[in-house]
This record gives structure tokens, sequence and C-alpha cells, in this order.
């Protein structure tokens, strides 16, 4: 019989919980680092979003200072559908524009927005197992608890995929797109299982905003409601946050 997710053990995260944002940006930078200097062939998945924003720029930070990524391949969780990684708001451009045009990584990979999103989500996954899988994951959490582009009622085996996205979300992600441009409706994503299938994750959560999220990750038992809460069943994640999203956690 086929184990499932759910069949497996319950974790706690390791959590550390800092004063600020910015010691939160240090200490995630520091572990990538970190991860990146005792691995051979490194493997990252990587998040978009507001979150990890100032931890690339902090890796930008250690190129100019002499640190290589030239043995590094990464892996971004999720990619708008309809969207060319040339569109302004697509997260290949953002990826481009935040990390991996300043540093001498060996390959950024992106899924694709356009084109057969089955034969894209499939062409994907074996990338990511041709390169070894996934050694450390950095995440962002939504405030609904998703984790990539896997909305409340994802279900914890899914994999890289094309999935519809809540108006919850399509609103929280409007200021990237220019005014009167619509964000899309749909987008790839890893699955959860996929991510689940990284060797380390690396959560990030900062602002009260993050507070109800990380609570119904950690704080109840897991359930597809709240698909942060799969990462219950990872032996290894790493929670790193400051004190207003971990009243989530009291
Ligand atoms: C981004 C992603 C999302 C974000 C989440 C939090 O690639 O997959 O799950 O991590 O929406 O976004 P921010 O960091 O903007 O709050």
């Amino acid at each position: 019989m086929t184990r499932r997710i759910t069949d497996g053990a319950r974790h706690r995260p390791q959590i550390t919980m800092l004063d600020s944002a910015e010691q939160v940006t240090h200490a995630a930078a520091r572990r990538i680092l970190d991860y990146i200097a005792t691995t051979p062939d490194p493997v990252l998945g990587l998040a978009t979003g507001r979150t990890p924003l100032a931890v690339y720029a902090a890796l930008v930070g250690a190129r100019r200072r002499g640190v290589s990524f030239a043995a590094v391949t990464s892996f971004n969780l999720d990619e708008y559908r309809g969207l060319a990684a040339d569109h302004p708001a697509s997260f290949a451009a953002y990826m481009r524009r935040e990390l991996v045009d300043h540093i001498d990584i060996r390959q950024g990979h992106v899924p694709s927005g356009l084109g057969n999103a089955e034969a894209i989500a499939t062409d994907y996954e074996c990338q990511i197992a041709a390169a070894g899988g996934i050694g450390l994951q950095l995440l962002g959490i939504g405030v609904n608890g998703h984790i990539g582009f896997n909305e409340p009622g994802s279900p914890f085996d899914s994999r890289t995929r094309k999935v519809r996205l809540t108006e919850a979300t399509q609103r929280a992600n409007d200021a990237d797109f220019p005014p009167g441009t619509p964000v899309p409706d749909e987008a790839i994503t890893m699955g959860i299982a996929t991510i689940l299938s990284a060797r380390q994750i690396l959560l990030l959560a900062t602002g009260r905003a993050k507070r109800d999220a990380l609570r119904c990750a950690f704080g109840v038992s897991p359930d597809p409601s709240c698909p942060a809460s799969a990462l219950q069943y990872h032996p290894h994640v790493v929670l790193i946050c400051d004190r207003a999203a971990a009243e989530g956690l009291a």
C-alpha cells in the first residue's frame, strides 16, 4: 500500500524568534550561506513575495564580498499562468531583478507560466529530481496559510500542477501589477508533497499579519484547510520569525 504523508510522524519546527524583520533576514541569509558553503552541488528551493526580498539583497551583498554561487541550482515555487518570463510582474522577472542577475548562480529555474501546464509540471518535477532533489527550501506563508500557491483545500499529496488562486491571494498581490492589470487567477505551483520532499525547510514569517497563519500551521492538527500545517509532517523545518508573527504560536 502507498504510504501517505499523513501516515508519518508529526514534528515541531525548530523555532528562532527574533525582535525584528531585519534580524530574521540576517538569520535566514546566514542559514542559506551556511548551507551553500557546506553542501556539494547545493539545490535551493526559492520563494518570491515580500518576505524574502531583504534575504535576496543580503545574498547579493554576500556575492559582492566574494561568496560564489557557481555550484548552486535553484527552483522557484511558482509562477502566474499567462505571464511570459519577461512580464515585469512574473516571478521569473522578480527573480532576475532581485537575485539571479546579480550573482553567479549555475542555474535558476522558474516554472513557465505559458504553455501546456501538465507538461510543464511533469518536466519541472523531473528537473528537480535530476538535480538531486531540493536540499533547502525557502518558504514564506500566505495570510490564509498557503505555501507556494497551494491554497486552502490543496491535498497534502499534491505535486507541481496548475491551480486557481483565491480572491484573497489575488488581492494580496495586486500591488505587484500595474493599475488596471488584473492579477491572474491561475498559477503553476510546486505541490505540498513536492515541498515536503525538500531535505530541509526554512520558513520565514514577519509581522502581525502572519500571526493567524502561524497559528493554523503549527498550533492545531494538520488539515488541508491550512496548507502550511502539512509542514508538521516534515522532520526538519526551521521557522525564523519576528515577535509579532510569533504571537500566533503562543
Ligand atoms: C511566493 C509564494 C507565496 C508567498 C506568500 C507570502 O513564491 O509562493 O506562498 O511566500 O504569499 O508572501 P509575502 O512574503 O509577500 O507575504
